[in-house]
């Protein structure tokens, strides 16, 4: 227990080291550590000035975010934290890495702090739902000021360690790597100067600028970043206690608005996203050490909105990408729809002029398959057409090179299908992108029978090499996301024909904390998209008023955003209700006989989550994904889902399994077997009191 943090003494200076691998979070035995090690020194005639310091990759990442759920073991941070700060003798930080919440709240603790230039701060606890609830509420705004302190906390985004101390949360910057020296030769300087310690709870907050207004107008100002989410409003709050009550009594207020949080379904659905989105990089049959194959060189077949977007990702991440269209005139419009992506966001202050040219400098065309016989990986994002595809991945079996990984953006077809067409099916994968493709995060990554175990190694590192937060899937049609978005679309487009207004709908999903209600989203994928998806689906249900809206709409020529008429009708891109689709909805369902009912929110929100969810518990049945979680991380980042709801997976266990049952049975009992059949897996799960996440713990996935 002693090894985690250990004492040392170089004539006068002390140094208290961390190392408690990964990421020297604070976990009992650091606590406990940092605590004694304080006392030594305290009690240490010799040591004139401390340094704190750790081992391995970073300075102290934060909390040990894993005993969240576990009883509270003293000693608690903050009492370590205000400990560190009475010693009468100087504490300094030296930071590496990045010193993350408790780890900044410890640091702020100390009385001084030294970083190297590559070294981040920050407060993400509002990323975990939470607050950062070891005085850091109360220091950040004494050190950087309210303003500035309040963007931190709310964004959850790290500073650098210059900002940090452009800002004053950092006293000295070390040249070079070697942090240990420089915080040495920072602390023989204080030391020389006589420097006594500095307390953060004795400075007084800049008051500059706080007018009455402030709080009320940073609410507003925040308001559309975090709408919906719980922890934001009590970081303000909390900073409002510390510009408005005593230094001890706005502490006390933290503590209550920390643990106010601790116990929201926020928090543990936020916290629950966090362990998804590592989990879903372990592949149980793919070990740590496969060896990787090289991606020096990219192309992607197709120059449209999304090959565009994909051709962007890579460019990006400093790797050269050719892109290949049918004719000059199509790799020109697609090479300018990228041009303009980047001036965008030049424009928009995102992207230096240099990284743009150094981007656009990445990105080639072709015409032909010239070239793509160099490329280490070709991604195709032709459209979605079986026929074609194969053509392609026959031509691409011809000219490119041995070892290519030869993936496909296909965001429902069979990956064996199109494997087949080659004669290295070892080497075929599906990388599916979510549109646009260049801001998205999700990157679905398709396993088919015979993909080789490196070429999922090398993809899922690739992934993160661009940024992206990939989730291994089996083949199916739609794979996870957009197998479970049709019944959440089939349900909104039967509630339609059911009289609910689109738009009461979408009000209902949105204020649930959708990004964009089920209409909505129809409209922008294009409603001419999602029938052609639906004609291709060789199990189609057989339903006539499956999607039924939608297909009228598509043979009037009303495609939605795109057309300008849809599920709503555009004023460029602001919708109105259209009334033709009322209309439309009335006549179609007296064709089809369905009865006009009352639906309540209640059952809207049912509806459209517990369909997906009961798509979900067979998609796991049936092994196309390995566990709830990677489901869920499927919907954070790729279906605008609210991360305080932890994707629809977690929400389910939230709302308990037998609810969800028992609330499917009702509606099999409405609507009969076709949709609504409780999957084994969930049955199963409500027989025996268990959760999505139990059965994951059983399974060791
Ligand atoms: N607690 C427990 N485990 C943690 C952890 C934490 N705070 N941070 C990271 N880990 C674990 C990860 O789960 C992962 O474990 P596995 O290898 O078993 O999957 C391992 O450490 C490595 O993490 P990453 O894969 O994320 O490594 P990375 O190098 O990509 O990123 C990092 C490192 C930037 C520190 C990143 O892990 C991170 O952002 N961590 C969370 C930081 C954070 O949110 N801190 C605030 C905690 S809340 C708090 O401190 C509350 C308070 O006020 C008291």
């Amino acid at each position: 227990m002693g090894d985690a943090v250990t004492y040392s003494r170089e004539d006068e200076i002390a140094f208290i080291t961390v190392d408690n691998p990964p990421v020297n979070a604070l976990s009992l035995p650091v606590r406990q550590g940092l605590q004694d090690c304080m006392r030594q020194f305290a009690n240490d005639s010799a040591a004139q000035i401390a340094i704190l310091i750790c081992d391995g990759r970073t300075f102290i990442a934060g909390a040990d975010i894993t005993e969240f759920d576990k009883p509270r073991q003293d000693p608690w941070l903050p009492e370590v934290v205000e400990e560190m700060e009475a010693c009468d003798k100087v504490i300094i930080a030296a930071i590496h890495g990045t010193a993350l919440g408790g780890g900044l709240e410890t640091a702020m603790g100390c009385h001084y702090r030294c970083a190297v230039k590559s070294a981040r701060l920050g407060l993400p606890e509002v990323t975990l739902g939470l607050l950062p609830g070891a005085t850091g509420t109360q220091r950040l705004p004494r050190l950087i000021g309210v303003k500035e302190a309040l963007d931190v906390m709310v964004s959850g985004r790290p500073m650098s360690a210059e900002v940090a101390f452009e800002r004053g949360a950092v006293d000295e910057l070390i040249e070079g790597q070697d942090l240990r020296a420089g915080a040495t030769a920072y602390a023989m300087k204080l030391l020389d100067q006589g420097t006594k310690p500095r307390r953060i709870r004795d400075i007084e907050i800049n008051q500059e600028g706080l007018g009455s207004k402030f709080f009320k107008e940073y609410r507003r100002s925040a308001e559309r970043r975090t709408r919906g989410f719980f922890a934001p409003e009590q970081i303000i709050k909390c900073v409002e206690a510390a510009v408005t009550m005593p230094y001890d009594e706005a502490v006390q207020r933290e503590s209550e608005l920390f643990k106010e949080c601790m116990k929201s379904a926020h928090s543990a659905a936020q916290r629950h996203l966090f362990f998804a989105e590592r989990a879903a990089n372990k592949v149980a049959d793919v070990p740590r050490e496969t060896p990787l194959r090289e991606i020096k060189r990219v192309a992607v077949i197709g120059g449209g909105t999304m090959g565009g977007g994909i051709a962007m990702n890579f460019a990006n991440a400093g790797i050269p990408v050719v892109m290949k269209e049918v004719n000059q005139e199509a790799l020109s419009r697609g090479l300018g729809i990228i041009r303009n992506n980047y001036e965008a966001t030049v424009k928009k202050g995102r992207m230096s002029s240099a990284q743009f040219e150094r981007c656009m400098d990445l990105i080639s065309g072709v015409t032909d398959y010239s070239g793509i016989s160099e490329a280490d990986l070709v991604i195709e994002a032709v459209f979605e057409n079986m026929a074609l595809k194969k053509e392609i991945f026959g031509e691409l079996d011809k000219k490119a090179k041995a070892g290519a990984i030869l993936a496909s953006n296909t965001s429902t077809l069979n990956i064996d299908e199109i494997a087949a067409a080659t004669n290295r099916p070892q080497d075929v994968i599906g990388w599916h992108f979510f549109a646009p493709a260049n801001v998205m995060t999700l990157l679905e990554i398709v396993r088919g029978d015979k993909t080789a175990k490196d070429v999922i190694a090398t993809s899922m590192a690739m992934a993160k090499t661009i940024r992206k937060t990939a989730v291994l899937v089996r083949v199916c049609f739609g794979f996870v996301g957009n197998r479970m978005f049709f019944p959440y679309v089939r349900e909104a487009q039967r509630m339609v024909l059911e009289g609910v207004p689109t738009q009461r709908i979408d009000k209902v999903a949105f204020e649930w904390g959708m990004a964009m209600g089920p209409n909505a989203v129809a409209d922008l994928s294009g409603l001419d998209v999602l029938d052609k998806v639906n004609n291709e689906w060789a199990d189609k249900p057989d339903d006539p008023a499956y999607c039924r809206v939608i297909t009228k709409l598509v043979e009037r020529g009303h495609f939605g955003q795109k057309t300008g008429v849809g599920m709503y009708q555009y004023e460029g891109r602001k919708s109105i209700p259209n009334p033709e689709v009322a209309e439309l909805a009335r006549t179609e369902a007296a064709v089809l006989e369905i009865p006009q009912i009352e639906v309540s929110d209640e059952e809207i929100i049912e509806r459209l989550m517990f369909s997906m969810v009961n798509e979900g518990a067979l998609i796991l049945q049936e092994g196309i994904a390995a566990r709830p979680s990677d489901i869920d991380v499927v919907y954070a980042h790729g279906y605008g889902m609210p991360r305080y709801r932890g994707g629809p997976m977690h929400y389910a266990d939230a709302v308990g399994i037998e609810k969800v049952v028992s609330s499917i049975s009702k509606y099999r009992d409405r609507y009969g077997d076709l949709y609504w059949t409780p999957a084994a897996l969930l049955t199963k799960l409500a027989d025996s009191g268990k959760s999505f996440a139990d059965w994951a713990r059983e399974q060791g996935a």
